[in-house]
């Protein structure tokens, strides 16, 4: 079987470091190792490390500091692993392979289209369900979701707050689609890579609290500016299903590299969690204005549903021009990267991160401008 690539990663990965101004990513940006050792008596631990393997489920410290986020869970509850990519490609790996006569994923789209790419590459069959456009924000269809789940739906996949849109599932939804989900004895896989940067408001509700079948993959590359740890992990609803899922990682990657484990605490850490989340929430927060101040300014040509949370704006203009050409162009003549919707399904839509340098943003939205006003 021919593998189905990964438009999405494969065209960052091509371009990235190649062009001038790259506004694909969709977290904030990176912090220094030493904004994150801020404590200088921490360092001379640092040199002591050892790097050996380390326990492979992630060490009991760092599970322990990720289980406070999911209530009623402890370390067993969880699984760390090589960044939100591995936890993902994981618990979709055990779901397809250990779902007896069921062999269905239904999908929330738009979506990160990782689980859907990984579910199909391993030969198991895909139902969307959608995010729609309503007059007060992108809504799941709840309909679409319940004709889609069947006794053959081995899980209910969703990313919440959503890669592209941005959009958050409030409480109510996020129960419709749990019962739902529940009630014909499927798994709840809920991706929340980018719960912690909301652009105002309390942190996004997860998913963890509304299904007793439910797995939340997550990870620090996005809210915490650390995506080069690659550490991530699955948070499980209970430890016998964290424990199964660990004997899929054996043959992944064995365990997460020792210093992102060790980093990974520190991270974790109540005092520098808050630091980090208050970080990205004031990036994500600052860097909104000029997004929508640019928006503002250009609303003959582009338009969007503001984002919830996640550094990325979806959003939608109104040319004869494919999105694949249109991003193309811009990388070529203007020398910056942004996501073309046909990479999550959806023509005529650009998604544009804004959680990076503040100057390159506002070029690249000036030069993503003029290129849209010489085409309308
Ligand atoms: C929704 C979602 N899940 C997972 C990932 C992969 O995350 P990581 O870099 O931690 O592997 C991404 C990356 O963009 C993402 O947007």
């Amino acid at each position: 079987m021919k593998l189905e690539p990964f438009a999405l990663e494969r065209n960052q990965s091509l371009w990235e470091h190649e062009v001038e101004i790259n506004l694909t990513e969709s977290g904030v940006s990176p912090v220094t190792l030493g904004e994150l050792m801020d404590d200088p008596r921490a360092r001379p631990d640092l040199f002591d490390l050892k790097l050996g393997y380390t326990q492979t489920n992630g060490t009991i410290e760092l599970r322990e500091k990720i289980s406070s986020d999911y209530k009623g869970t402890s370390a067993a509850n969880i699984l760390a692993t090589n960044g939100g990519a591995e936890a993902n490609f994981v618990a979709a790996w055990y779901l397809l392979h250990e779902s007896a006569d069921r062999d269905e994923l239904v999908v929330l789209l738009p979506n990160y289209m990782q689980l859907y790419g990984v579910w199909k590459n391993l030969g198991g069959r895909v139902k969307p369900f959608h995010l729609k456009m309503t007059s007060t924000g992108w809504a799941p269809d709840i309909d679409e979701l319940e004709a889609a789940v069947t006794r053959k739906t081995a899980a209910v996949a969703i990313c919440t707050p959503n890669n592209p849109t941005g959009a958050i599932l409030d409480e109510s939804q996020l129960k419709q689609i749990a019962d739902i989900t529940y009630d014909r004895d499927a798994w709840l896989l809920s991706d929340e890579i980018y719960r912690g940067a909301e652009l105002e408001g309390p942190k996004a509700p997860s998913a963890f609290d509304y299904s007793q079948k439910v797995m939340v993959t997550s990870s620090l590359s996005k809210v915490y500016g650390l995506p080069g740890l690659r550490l991530g992990w699955i948070a499980t609803s209970d430890s016998q299903t964290a424990e199964e899922i660990w004997a899929y990682t054996d043959y992944t990657s064995i365990c997460p590299s020792a210093l992102s484990d060790y980093l990974g605490t520190i991270a974790l850490s109540d005092d520098v969690k808050t630091r980090l989340e208050q970080r990205a929430k004031g990036l994500v927060g600052a860097h909104w204005h000029i997004m929508k101040e640019w928006l503002d300014k250009n609303s003959d040509l582009i338009d969007a549903v503001p984002p919830k949370a996640a550094a990325i704006c979806f959003a939608r203009y109104d040319l004869d021009i494919p999105s694949l050409e249109l991003t193309a162009k811009l990388r070529m003549e203007k020398d910056v990267l942004i996501v073309p919707g046909a990479h999550f399904g959806m023509e005529n839509f650009l998604r544009i991160g804004f959680g990076y340098d503040e100057q390159k943003l506002r070029e690249g939205l000036r030069r993503l401008a003029d290129l849209l006003r010489s085409l309308s």
